[in-house]
């Protein structure tokens, strides 16, 4: 299927994720674009996707490149009204529509590694595999008007149909989809069912705008029900302080409560 704006559009179903769409087929990075959009007042829901990422960035100063027809590289701009303590919350969000949408196109069954990664440990039977490996990673960046959230970018990288040769070594091992499947994977078969997820979850986190973020609880339970990272010994670098032990649970923001030996 071709990977352009109208084929893009003509799949849509959601009310307002993605509904505004900016297809670029070749950028630096879409968290740019994106962030550039927020602040020149583009509405809630607006979503910058790439074919081609040169200059993406990943977390703690990672990059993240991606060849032409390999990924699906894209930033969603949100406006919450959202504590900005809480804007784990939206990571959470995306991250749940990632792991429903692969489930729900491709059959695969994916987690979450704590904090923002997508995971795979399975086979396409769902036989559990080896290590636990890569599949994508997630970015949250956010722009303040003073102490006020003005937006949330989160930018999504997915690794569709790309050799695990051609992908740098990490701690996590990278994996992609049709290294995954043995096969090719639709990238908008994937997209479509991703925004619709986002959505429906986004809206139920909606009512946690009030003082307590109550809405925030099932979000916050579905995501921690899929975290590979729970039961595991983890060692957690905090600062200069590493910390050792048994991840037990995550907390209303998504920091990981670990239990040490003490
Ligand atoms: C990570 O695992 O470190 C997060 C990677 C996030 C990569 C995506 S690709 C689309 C968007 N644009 C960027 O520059 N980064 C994110």
């Amino acid at each position: 299927m071709p990977f352009d704006q109208a084929s893009m559009v003509a799949g849509i179903t959601t009310r307002f994720i993605g509904r505004q769409l900016v297809f670029v087929p070749r950028i630096g990075s879409t968290q740019d674009l994106a962030k550039e959009l927020a602040v020149q007042g583009a509405p809630e829901g607006t979503m910058v996707i790439a074919d081609e990422q040169s200059a993406g960035r990943g977390r703690l100063a990672r990059r993240w490149v991606a060849p032409a027809g390999s990924s699906l590289l894209m930033s969603l701009l949100l406006r919450p009204r959202l504590d900005p303590a809480h804007l784990h919350q939206l990571t959470m969000v995306c991250s749940l529509g990632i792991v429903d949408g692969v489930r729900d196109a491709t059959g695969l069954e994916v987690g979450i590694k704590w904090p923002n990664d997508i995971v795979t440990w399975t086979d396409a039977a769902g036989t559990r595999q080896g290590p636990v490996r890569k599949l994508a990673g997630l970015l949250t960046e956010s722009g303040f008007v003073g102490e006020r959230m003005d937006y949330a970018v989160v930018g999504m990288g997915i690794n569709v149909n790309l050799d695990v040769a051609d992908l740098p070594e990490t701690i996590t091992p990278a994996t992609s989809l049709s290294s995954e499947l043995g096969r090719q994977v639709d990238r908008l078969s994937l997209l479509w069912p991703i925004l619709r997820h986002i959505e429906e979850r986004y809206l139920a986190l909606a009512p946690s705008e009030a003082a307590e973020v109550p809405g925030a609880g099932p979000i916050v339970a579905a995501w921690s029900a899929r975290l590979v990272t729970l039961g595991q010994r983890v060692q957690v670098s905090a600062g200069q302080e590493v910390v050792d032990g048994r991840a037990e649970s995550v907390d209303a923001d998504g920091a990981l409560l670990v239990r040490t030996d003490e």
